[in-house]
């Protein structure tokens, strides 16, 4: 059962909710689709949207048009797609290997691809397959998680400056491991119909609470720059990681 702190922010007793309302609003998106529409998602990666993917596959496989929707991604790792870390094998591994689905409806991050490189091949794939709203590629939702830093896709603190580029991706770095990585900018995540950040478990209630409360630490945190124009940013909580908003 949910409990709304406001249109903003829903907290959920857990992840399985959580998944029951996006798996919901997807429906009711998909259904308002004119003839020949698509409905465009970008996914996280990170550990949070394995259980999401999972009860997505078992309770809406039937009950979703999957070939209504099409994917992408908000940041990928610089690896292979078959390696343990790719966020697109996160998808495959849990949503899209279980589910009536085209592969045609993917547009991955090449995380095998040179950074530099993709970064400019997957600008170029948001332009060429997402409609335009202020002159920049718009996405139906991007779905978002959050990082006890206060990192989301994968703008890191020590790199917030990435979140205001005038590009639509980026090269980032993760500030523990040095990994490479591609993300979506602010440009485009700002851009977005919806965006929701998924925050679950007791290690995410610190970060939350600093971000909901607007403290002064929060304001250093690229998930705090997460400001929709469209006015629909939609915070996905479990009560762990709300317990202190
Ligand atoms: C990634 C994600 C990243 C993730 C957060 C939270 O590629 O890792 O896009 O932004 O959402 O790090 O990860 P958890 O869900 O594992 O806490």
């Amino acid at each position: 059962m949910e409990f709304i702190v406001n249109s903003k922010i829903k907290v959920f007793a857990n992840t399985d909710e959580i998944s029951e309302f996006l798996g919901n609003f997807w429906i009711a998106k998909i259904n308002e689709l004119k003839e020949g529409e698509h409905y465009t998602i970008a996914l996280s990666g990170g550990n949070t949207p394995i259980k999401i993917f999972k009860y997505l596959s078992e309770h809406f496989n039937n009950s979703i048009e999957w070939n209504k929707v099409t994917f992408f991604w908000g940041d990928e790792r610089c690896v292979p797609p078959n390696d343990s870390d790719s966020n697109y094998k996160l998808a495959v591994d849990n949503l899209f290997s279980k589910i009536n689905f085209r592969d045609k409806n993917i547009f991955r991050i090449k995380g095998e691809a040179d950074p530099q490189q993709e970064v400019i091949a997957y600008s170029k794939v948001l332009e060429d397959n997402l409609e335009k709203l202020n002159g920049a590629p718009k996405f139906d939702f991007i779905l978002l998680g959050l990082g006890e830093d206060g990192h989301t896709a994968s703008i890191f603190p020590n790199e917030i400056e990435l979140f205001n580029s005038t590009n639509n991706c980026e090269v980032a770095t993760h500030p523990i491991s040095g990994q490479k990585r591609i993300s979506i900018t602010g440009k485009i995540i700002n851009n977005a119909e919806t965006v929701s950040i998924v925050g679950v478990g007791n290690n995410k209630a610190k970060v939350v609470s600093e971000i909901l409360n607007k403290s002064e630490l929060s304001k250093n945190y690229p998930v705090s720059l997460v400001n929709p124009e469209s006015g629909n940013l939609i915070w996905l909580l479990d009560e762990v990681s709300a317990k202190m908003i």
